[in-house]
């Protein structure tokens, strides 16, 4: 099943400290915001990324793509201020129906099953969301002192992909904008819109580079990945 994707990649990284923007930040000889794109770059159903930039990043990225080879991409729009916005900017510069992932230039490690589960839930369902569940054992606390142990069964840490019918998230991105409403992911701009969203079990080594010790975790996973290949 074909989709779309819209990546925000007009942050600043700063809990990565690199003093730039940490997609630039390369693993394995090649910028983080490459990895991630090859893995849509190689999918047949990936019919096109709509990519959000910082408006004097544009030249570095374009030659980026140039230098490895991104031939999907279908438009480059001026990020926000917040990634809602950078979202938003992409949503805008789209017009066909169908199934859209919005996706974090900042998670390479996405595994192509998971896409092809999202998608599948998406256009079955309006809406879905990566996410897995935590390891640990999790409790509310108030100023230092537990409350109580949540049921972890019932506990999901969300990732992107997330996946919706294109009227879905435009509408929730639109009405979002329109209240003033900032949320931390798309499921949420549509959650408030009382919108079902669908969960699919991602894989833990789906993380966002966010800060430095991500990009050991990070090297481990390519490495991993190399020597299945051989
Ligand atoms: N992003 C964006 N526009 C913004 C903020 C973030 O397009 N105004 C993008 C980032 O480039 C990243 C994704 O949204 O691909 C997830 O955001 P995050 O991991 O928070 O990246 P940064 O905002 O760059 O990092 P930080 O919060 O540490 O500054
Ligand atoms: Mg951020």
């Amino acid at each position: 099943m074909d989709y779309v994707v819209m990546m925000p990649a007009a942050g600043s990284g700063k809990r990565m400290g690199a003093g730039y923007n940490k997609l630039f930040l390369q693993l394995d000889h090649k910028p983080i915001i490459i990895h991630t794109l090859l893995v849509f770059e190689e999918d047949p159903a990936c019919k096109g990324v709509i990519l959000a930039v910082k408006r004097d990043e544009r030249n570095e990225i374009q030659s980026m793509l140039d230098q490895f080879g991104i031939s999907k991409i279908k438009a480059i729009v001026d990020g926000g201020t917040e990634r809602q916005f950078s979202v938003a900017a992409c949503i805008e510069a789209h017009a066909e129906n169908g199934i859209v992932l919005v996706h974090d230039a900042a998670r390479p490690f996405l595994e192509r099953s998971v896409i092809a589960n999202l998608v599948q839930k998406a256009t079955e369902f309006g809406a879905a969301i990566a996410a897995v569940q935590p390891k640990d054992t999790m409790k509310i606390a108030t100023d230092g002192v537990v409350e109580k142990t949540v049921d972890r069964d019932k506990l999901w840490i969300v990732q992107t992909p997330q996946a919706f019918r294109y009227d879905v998230l435009k509408e929730a991105s639109e009405s979002a904008i329109r209240e003033g409403f900032l949320g931390t992911d798309e499921s949420m701009l549509v959650e408030r819109l009382g919108h079902p969203v669908r969960i699919v079990e991602s894989t833990y080594e789906n993380v966002k580079m966010t800060t430095q010790e991500d990009l050991v975790f990070g090297e481990i996973i390519l490495k991993r990945q190399q020597e299945d290949l051989v």
